[in-house]
């Protein structure tokens, strides 16, 4: 699909092409891209379309990567994540696939390196009646093309997802950012947009930028950017999750560990953290102290060492919920507006494939 042979301005009621065959051709070879949002998705496109040619200013209210690419564990996890066969799973599972390929390139574009590691996850059961639902879900996962096996952590049953994988997103978007400014991209931070026009424009308080095409990646934010634009697309809800983190020993916990909602991973560098909740507050930065307490407690049951040991840094952020949890890459009606938002607790995982296809979308 062709971004510009899609935009069309609409003026008093008539829509008509916005581009004339003659400017097309000129369009073609540089096209002049906004995009809305430089967390790792936002980021992410901006790098692969100006790798492909094209002229890329991205905007960003705060400082780039500063929101859910900045919480997040980073956990690229379908054993964690999805229990039967659905086109969020086929999603998750071609994105995990090209996650080698990801990094290396990001980092050979870059310069930077990034801590990325195949290190399988072991989820444990704390019953007889959890651990024959792990057996269950694992059956419905194998349809998906999600592998594991029966073992035992700590005396307790548990099961072995051997392609589960962890990446610190704060590497990704610290690559993203530098890749970024070696091919040209343009990035405007604490620049918030006030309004997008169906033809492609962002206005901010320092003037209006043309462009050809817009692309909306602004994560919960995304919603109320769009308000102005035609065509149908799904509401955005934020939901905060909180986590927690120590200062250990390298390579003390190997692969990622689980327990239902809770997680725990170590970086490279010895950090390990642990999350997480699940909250409808609204856009509320405020720490949630008996959150925090209740997760320190459910990842010292699952980490005994952890015991007594308070965590050095606290921290919450906002995922971005869409009804069905499939995340939306689409076009805003017949605008020169593209969107791709509505991640939810998949973004790390699904970047690589959802930058993939906006730039199919917009350069095709
Ligand atoms: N990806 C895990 C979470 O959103 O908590």
């Amino acid at each position: 699909m062709n971004g510009y042979r899609f935009c069309f301005r609409e003026e008093a009621g008539v829509q008509k092409p916005a581009y004339s065959p003659a400017s097309a051709v000129i369009l073609k070879l540089v096209e002049r891209i906004n995009v809305v949002g430089a967390g790792l998705i936002g980021l992410g496109s901006a790098w692969r379309l100006a790798q492909k040619g094209a002229e890329v200013t991205v905007f960003d209210a705060r400082d780039a990567g500063c929101e859910a690419s900045w919480t997040a564990a980073g956990m690229l996890a379908p054993g964690g994540e999805f229990f039967e066969p659905s086109e969020l799973a086929t999603l998750g599972m071609r994105s995990l696939a090209m996650y080698p390929d990801f990094v290396r390139e990001l980092e050979e574009d870059s310069g930077v390196t990034i801590d990325y590691s195949r290190s399988g996850a072991i989820e444990v059961a704390y019953s007889d009646a959890e651990a024959a639902a792990l057996e269950t879900r694992a059956a419905a996962q194998k349809l998906c093309g999600i592998p594991s096996e029966a073992c035992k952590h700590d005396s307790r049953p548990a099961r072995f997802f051997p392609e589960d994988a962890h990446v610190d997103p704060r590497d990704l978007t610290r690559a993203l950012r530098v890749a970024c400014q070696r091919r040209g991209v343009n990035l405007l931070e604490n620049e918030p947009i006030t309004k997008i026009s169906a033809d492609g424009r962002v206005w901010t308080a320092n003037g209006v930028n043309a462009g050809s095409v817009t692309l909306v990646a602004a994560g919960a934010w995304s919603s109320a950017l769009l308000t102005d634009l035609p065509g149908p697309r799904p509401e955005v809800i934020p939901v905060r999750g909180h986590l927690i983190s120590w200062p250990l020993r390298a390579g003390l916990l190997g692969p990622i560990l689980r327990h239902g909602s809770t997680y725990m991973v170590q970086r490279r560098s010895g950090v390990l953290l642990a999350g997480t909740t699940r909250e409808y507050v609204g856009f509320d930065r405020t720490l949630d102290e008996t959150a925090l307490a209740e997760i320190q407690a459910r990842a010292e049951e699952l980490l005994p060492l952890l015991a007594g040991q308070a965590p050095t840094e606290r921290w919450n952020g906002f995922r971005p919920f869409v009804e069905g949890e499939l995340p939306w890459i689409s076009q805003l009606g017949r605008s020169c507006v593209w969107a791709a938002y509505g991640h939810y607790r998949n973004g790390i995982l699904l970047a690589p494939e959802t930058i993939q296809r906006v730039a199919g979308y917009l350069l095709a």
